[in-house]
């Protein structure tokens, strides 16, 4: 097996300018096949609660739904760093709940957790997490557990205001000691800024090249999910493959094609 990724490999990368390569994954087989493909980083993301559960905000997604994935995925890695989001409401509103929520992501496998924002409440969290061992990835810019407060899907860091709170925001969640950063949907320019102010590795989803490292979700990349993106790229119609596959199936089960002689058995006289 190639070297095992931790939170320090990943400082090292962006040391060297070598960029990180993340995704989600959300069962056992997918993680398989990330450590196959030699992915850096194994992110079980609250984007299950829409990829996988058919919920339509990551709201809904609940702690035991994201232990029930982080634990199949556990089982599939061994190389990538293992990542887990804290869902809405498992982190922000106590930190004595964060830092227990944070715990048992822990114990059922994960090697950080990821947390949205950087209200006051999070901020502590975050130094409260990583106070006991918890390495903390933060997560800004569209942050999807906020769609209702910023009114839908939209391009953060718009205006130059905006861009100076993102920029304090971001030192702000370093400073509290987050070892890694993810950028979702902000203006190329204002991820190369933040890459550059801060000392830890940026991840980008929709914010252009110049981030330390890039993270899609699986199912976009693959092209699984119903919509394209703008922010994403489809490197494999899997859908359009699966779909075809499973017409065939049916097809040939009711022709009688399938199963033929070959996938049947029978006794020897
Ligand atoms: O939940 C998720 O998949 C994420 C990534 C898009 C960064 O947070």
């Amino acid at each position: 097996m190639a070297e095992k990724i931790t939170t320090r490999t990943l400082q090292q990368m962006k040391a060297q300018g070598r960029r990180i390569v993340a995704i989600t994954a959300y069962d056992y087989p997918s993680a398989q096949l990330a450590d196959a493909a030699g992915v850096d980083v194994v992110l079980v993301g609250d984007s299950l609660g829409n990829t996988m559960l058919g919920y339509d905000t990551t709201l809904l997604v609940q702690l035991e739904e994201i232990l029930h994935h982080l634990k199949a995925v556990r089982r599939g890695l061994q190389r990538a760093l293992l990542v887990a989001d804290m869902p809405f409401l498992s982190y922000g509103v106590s930190v004595e709940d964060a830092v227990y929520n944070g715990g048992k992501l822990m114990q059922a496998g994960a090697e950080a957790v990821k947390v949205e924002g950087a209200s006051p409440r999070v901020l502590e969290s975050i130094r409260a997490m990583v106070g006991i061992g918890i390495p903390v990835m933060a997560h800004l810019g569209l942050t999807p557990q906020s769609i209702h407060q910023f009114g839908g899907y939209r391009l953060q860091g718009r205006t130059a205001s905006e861009q100076e709170r993102l920029l304090e925001a971001a030192q702000a969640v370093q400073e509290a000691g987050a070892f890694c950063l993810v950028l979702e949907v902000i203006p190329a320019s204002l991820a190369k800024r933040i890459t550059e102010s801060v000392p830890i590795p940026t991840i980008g989803i929709g914010a252009g090249v110049h981030c330390d490292g890039e993270i899609q979700v699986w199912h976009d990349i693959l092209g699984l999910s119903e919509k394209t993106y703008r922010h994403t790229k489809r490197y494999a119609e899997l859908r359009e493959t699966i779909v075809a596959a499973l017409r065939q199936y049916a097809d040939e089960v009711r022709l009688r094609q399938f199963p033929a002689p070959e996938h049947s058995f029978e006794v020897e006289k």
